[in-house]
């Protein structure tokens, strides 16, 4: 035990009113008075569990496997419910409220006693909001993701997340009935965990693995798999030993540990999700990173994961070919392997015996999976503060392209027009769909890879260049040009773009430009009629008042950095 009193002992070591305060009601749950002495570290678990985010409707039996580690190893474990967001069940969008859960994850830890916590994370937004809220307290802190689902099975066929915009299509040119859509969604999740591909969920799973936020392997070990529930073990054990070292997320999340997370995110062809997410936490940690960063660093990465969406497999085969461990080992060359991680080793130490079990599944520098990865960082006139593009998941054909707009003013526009047999656009326009902004939506739905016109899918067509402010699924693929700042909504330029305008975009020149004069763009400049945005009240009326812009992770301006853990006065 380290000779410095536990945070824990601010409450339950008290004497006299305090001391009863804080204890008393405590042992209504039959807990004995030895619990409070400062012997044991208190940990607290946070728990996103919740029937209507099923990604994590297993984690209160995971739970338990955590607290046997916990209580193995000399702890206490406390645990409490946050705000949990299911990304399939929240509308207008789950990215919403990211912000609020993490504002709840905040002071929930700050309020309470605990001297470490873990966070029990899975669905999308489950583990950036939870992530953010703790960085911005900077306890001890591990975090425990819930694993993927199985694999889906359909008619003899592997299937998963990414398979819906395909069964989409499919449905919507009659190749699928609705029938047939009934028996794909029961075949797609069939087992406890989150999404099967590398979606938003394991791309956050994998990046708090890069960041050494989390145990090796926690990012591949399936929901259903019971080594995930050893997992949960080992964590609870070594939680309670990050209290006695003290280890603090902010020794954890040093600017090396970020930059390592976006070559890890680049190698797995991870979701743009990715972007918004990562720059927010360092905006609560205090490492500075900017949208140019995520270009920088990913360049040089190849995709080594043959996952979905930018490969062909499932996160469920990656942990049976070596899992994140086996992934990072192919490029730790580029990596800095003197990052600590949560488990007091660095990120060279934990992946020194890792091995590549399935070369279909687990590429090399030399011989990736695809040569291009990572994040494209776009700048132009359309996007003076930046867009992003994922080219594993592009076209190649594509990436450089200059079409006609045809332009769609806001979401009910596109659901109004797209299919109209007669709307004027061929596979070499360019699609443009405004008011999807962090402020326009709001919320910034991932509505950016806008299902192509039927007409156009009745021809064969695959893919074409899509333009908005909104998000993708990391689930998502396309030509898809995503985040662009500042948005619509506030007059950003893409709001002055017109039907018929002509597009280029140049990803190996990383520009996206409007091709008008000068003169014209402020023309259009001086003309532009603000969108009104919808100043309703609540936390709604919170988020359009105070949230940033894509470039700078969608965060609320007052939320970066950090309060610590101290709270000075009593409740009574
Ligand atoms: Fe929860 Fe995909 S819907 S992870
Ligand atoms: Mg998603």
């Amino acid at each position: 035990m380290s000779k410095k009193k536990l945070r824990s002992q601010e409450w339950y070591g008290r004497t006299g009113k305090d001391g009863i305060i804080y204890r008393s009601w405590m042992k209504n749950q039959g807990l004995p008075h030895h619990l409070f002495t400062g012997e044991k570290p208190v940990i607290g678990i946070c728990n996103t569990w919740s029937e209507l985010t099923p990604c994590n409707a297993h984690f209160r039996d995971l739970a338990e496997a955590l607290k046997r580690g916990i209580w193995e190893a000399g702890g206490f474990p406390l645990e409490f419910p946050v705000m949990s967001l299911g990304e399939c069940s929240i509308k207008p969008t789950a990215m919403l409220f990211r912000n609020l859960a993490s504002m709840d994850v905040e002071e929930s830890i700050r309020a309470n006693p605990m001297d470490g916590v873990v966070l029990m994370c899975g669905c999308d937004k489950t583990t950036p909001s939870l992530v953010m809220g703790a960085a911005s307290v900077n306890l001890p802190t591990l975090v425990l993701s819930g694993g993927p689902m199985l694999i889906g099975r359909f008619r003899g066929k592997k299937i998963g997340t990414s398979d819906i915009w395909r069964f989409a299509e499919d449905y919507k040119v009659g190749k699928l009935t609705q029938e047939d859509m009934i028996e794909v969604e029961s075949s797609m999740s069939r087992s406890i965990g989150h999404c099967a591909p590398m979606g938003t969920a394991s791309t956050m799973a994998a990046m708090v693995e890069a960041l050494g936020l989390a145990l090796p392997d926690n990012a591949t070990i399936p929901a259903a798999d019971s080594r995930r529930k050893v997992l949960a073990h080992l964590a609870g054990m070594r939680i309670v030993e990050m209290v006695k070292e003290d280890l603090t997320m902010d020794k954890i999340l040093t600017r090396k540990a970020f930059e390592n997370s976006i070559m890890v995110n680049a190698a797995i062809g991870g979701s743009t999700n990715f972007i918004l997410h990562l720059t927010a936490i360092a905006k609560r940690i205090g490492v500075e990173l900017d949208l140019t960063d995520f270009d920088h660093f990913s360049a040089k990465i190849p995709l080594i994961a043959n996952v979905q969406p930018s490969g062909e497999h499932w996160v469920e085969d990656l942990f049976y070919a070596g899992g994140m461990p086996a992934v990072m080992k192919e490029i730790q060359k580029h990596l800095h392997t003197d990052a600590l991680t949560v488990n007091g080793k660095t990120l060279g130490e934990n992946i020194t015996n890792a091995q590549c079990w399935d070369r279909n599944l687990i590429g090399t520098l030399e011989n990736p999976i695809k040569p291009e990865s990572g994040i494209a960082v776009l700048k132009g006139n359309l996007c003076p503060n930046g867009a992003v593009l994922k080219p594993s998941a592009a076209t190649p054909s594509l990436l450089k392209h200059t079409g006609k707009a045809v332009v769609f003013e806001n979401i009910d526009e596109y659901k109004a027009k797209v299919d109209d047999p007669e709307l004027d656009i061929d596979e070499t326009c360019v699609m443009v769909m405004k008011n999807v902004g962090p402020k326009g939506y709001p919320g910034m739905p991932e509505v950016g890879n806008m299902g192509l016109p039927k007409k156009l899918l009745e021809k064969g067509v695959k893919d074409m260049v899509r333009i908005s402010d909104g998000r993708m699924s990391g689930t998502g693929f396309g030509t898809v040009v995503l985040h662009v700042s500042p948005e619509s909504a506030i007059g950003g330029p893409l709001a002055l773009v017109q039907n018929g305008d002509l597009i280029e975009l140049d990803v190996p020149n990383r520009s996206l430009n409007l091709l008008i004069s000068e003169e014209e763009f402020e023309k259009r400049r001086k003309n532009f009629v603000p969108t009104q945005l919808p100043y309703e009240r609540g936390y709604v009326n919170l988020f359009l008042d105070k949230v940033n812009q894509a470039h700078e992770g969608v965060d609320f301006d007052f939320l970066q950095g950090s309060s610590g853990s101290e709270v000075k006065r009593d409740s009574h």
